[in-house]
């Protein structure tokens, strides 16, 4: 069983899209073991988004991260990683195949509505960004 986390952004809670999020991924199969609501402050995204620091799109991110509530989620199944990657499509929408999520309700490189771990390393560290052991369910 792999682990990974999921997180509607910014966009995708302000403009009414986590029921869409959830569905899809409660259709897909995906088990749910972890979710919640939190707003982040600066250097909480900018711890998550460590990797990034030195890219020309860190401080825009971050500011839009932090910018109102996320909901971040814990999700769970055989290869979760990559199918839920293959949900959410690619990072720029206008590229991301037909179906995705940022292909339906991406507006924008930066606002694409979702987030996904990229390997198992990421996923490891993400989860544990946000989830202590107590808010994890077992089943
Ligand atoms: P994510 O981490 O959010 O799941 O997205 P990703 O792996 O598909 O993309 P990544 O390269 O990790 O970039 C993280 C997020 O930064 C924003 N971004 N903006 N302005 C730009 O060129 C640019 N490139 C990336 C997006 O919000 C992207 O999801
Ligand atoms: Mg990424």
């Amino acid at each position: 069983m792999e682990t990974t986390l999921a997180i509607v952004k910014p966009d995708g809670v302000s403009r009414g899209l986590v029921g869409e999020v959830l569905k899809r991924i409660e259709n897909a199969g995906l088990k749910i073991a972890a979710l919640k609501m939190i707003q982040m402050t600066t250097a909480q995204a900018q711890g998550f988004y460590a990797v990034h620091r030195e890219r020309p799109f860190f401080e825009s991110l971050t500011q839009f991260m932090t910018s109102g509530p996320v909901v971040v989620m814990m999700l769970k199944g055989d290869g979760a990683i990559a199918q839920w990657r293959d949900m959410m499509g690619a990072t720029n929408y206008k590229e991301a195949a037909e179906g995705t999520i940022r292909r339906e309700y991406a507006t924008d490189i930066e606002k694409n509505v979702v987030h996904g771990s990229d390997a198992p390393e990421t996923a490891a560290f993400e989860l544990g960004y946000f989830f202590n052991a107590f808010e994890i369910m077992a089943e």
